[in-house]
């Protein structure tokens, strides 16, 4: 056979060889998925059980320390009036650019620099509140959320300052490309089809058209901005490249944007519970995602992140508040539900880490299963108005 390694069997390891493979006229491999994992829709895949319980034990044991100086609810007042500050920001900006003027990076950093001082007190608040958008708010709402996500991730990563802030302007601008995408593809309400969607892959190449003249704006900020929807596996566009082709910023926007995308409402989908999400792209993850950013992200934001409705021990439904500084599983919990009698209990916040070995979670539940109708109003304390908690 012609092939370009020394060996017609070996531990497929490398996204090089991978390209390799894919680059000779090799037609076909034959995949021993006793010895190694198969591909997604392979016969002897791994259950989706066995994912989630791989992804937590991989985390449990190493979660650095999270300090944090503000307690949850009082972070999320402030952060309630920085979203909507910059929502108005951000449409304000995007709109600028969609009439042809240069974005203004010293407004830009200015916002990311406070968004960051949120999220250093306390992230949860800022992460999760942006998550809560009304389809409507959808593109400009991702930014501001994205941009915070970014943040997080940056500082679990160990990056510098410097670098949080650049990871912090990548994410609010990544998807700048998307206002040269005509509205009725953008907020099209159902699936697009292939056309639409050959124009909506154009939005990585159309925001570095609109960033790259712009010398205040770094190569980082560019470089996220074209190759947010790159695959490790080569499967993403623009330009398919494959694992370590892809810079680290890059893999961090890629990971952001997918999990704030599948929790938040958009004009085609409603959002998914967070916990649930993290589950989906810990199974899809092999492909698309950097495996070492992937873990680093889901200890930034959680296992079971704010606004996770959970099942405990004891039957009680509750939705978790607050991360753990070091345990992922043992958030803060506000239970209000009994799960067999189907009742409502007084409502109280629990400390799990405080009751280890008498009470925890034993699984995510499905809010549509339950409807209630609610459940951010339950971690958040906040009320909406007509859908919006960001004017
Ligand atoms: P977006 O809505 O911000 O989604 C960003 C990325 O999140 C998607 O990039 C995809 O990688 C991931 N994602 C979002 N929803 C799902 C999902 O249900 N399942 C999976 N596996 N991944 C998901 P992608 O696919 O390249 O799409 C880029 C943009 O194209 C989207 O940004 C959205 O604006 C638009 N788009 C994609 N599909 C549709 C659609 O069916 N209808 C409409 N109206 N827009 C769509
Ligand atoms: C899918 O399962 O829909 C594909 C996941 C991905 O975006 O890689
Ligand atoms: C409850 O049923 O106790 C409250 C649920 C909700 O607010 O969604
Ligand atoms: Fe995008």
């Amino acid at each position: 056979m012609e092939h370009p390694f020394w060996k017609a069997k070996f531990l497929l390891d490398s996204a090089k060889d991978l390209q390799r493979i894919r680059d000779s006229g090799i037609e076909e491999v034959w995949i021993d998925a006793d010895k190694g994992l198969d591909v997604p829709d392979g016969s002897a895949a791994v259950s989706q059980e066995q994912v989630a319980a791989e992804v937590e034990q991989l985390l449990v044991a190493e979660v650095d320390a999270k300090p944090v100086s503000t307690s949850l609810e009082e972070e999320v007042k402030r952060a309630q009036k920085l979203c909507a500050r910059s929502k108005d920001a951000v449409v304000a900006m995007f709109g600028e650019v969609r009439m042809g003027h240069a974005i203004d990076a010293e407004r830009v950093v200015e916002l990311v620099d406070e968004i960051t001082a949120s999220v250093m007190r306390n992230p949860d608040a800022m992460i999760s509140l942006a998550r809560l958008k009304t389809s409507d708010e959808y593109t400009y709402m991702h930014s501001v959320a994205v941009c915070a996500l970014m943040i997080a991730l940056a500082r679990q990563l160990g990056l510098s300052d410097e670098q949080v802030r650049e990871a912090g302007v990548a994410g609010l601008l990544h998807d700048i490309g998307k206002m040269m995408i005509p509205d009725t593809i953008l907020n099209k309400p159902g699936k697009l089809t292939d056309a639409e969607f050959n124009t909506m892959r154009d939005h990585p190449m159309a925001g570095l058209k609109l960033l790259k003249d712009n010398r205040d704006i770094s190569a980082i900020v560019l470089d996220v901005c074209l190759h947010h929807h790159e695959k490790v596996d080569g499967s993403g566009y623009p330009h398919h490249l494959v694992g370590e082709q892809i810079s680290l910023f890059a893999k961090m926007g890629a990971v952001c944007d997918v999990y704030d995308a599948i929790t938040s409402n958009r004009p085609y989908k409603s959002g998914w519970d967070p916990a649930e999400s993290i589950r989906k792209m810990a199974e899809w993850s092999k492909g698309h995602f950097d495996q070492a950013v992937f873990q680093a992200f889901v200890k930034s934001v959680g296992i079971y992140p704010t606004g996770s409705l959970v099942r405990l021990e004891s039957g009680r439904l509750g939705i978790v508040m607050e991360q753990h500084a070091t345990s992922l599983l043992t958030p803060r919990v506000k239970v209000f539900f009994m799960a067999k009698s189907k009742t409502p209990i007084p409502q109280q916040i629990i400390d799990l880490a405080k009751l280890v070995g008498r009470e925890k979670i034993v699984g995510r539940e499905a809010p549509e299963d339950w409807n209630f109708p609610r459940l951010e109003e339950l971690w958040s304390g906040l009320p909406s108005k007509n859908g919006s908690y960001f004017g």
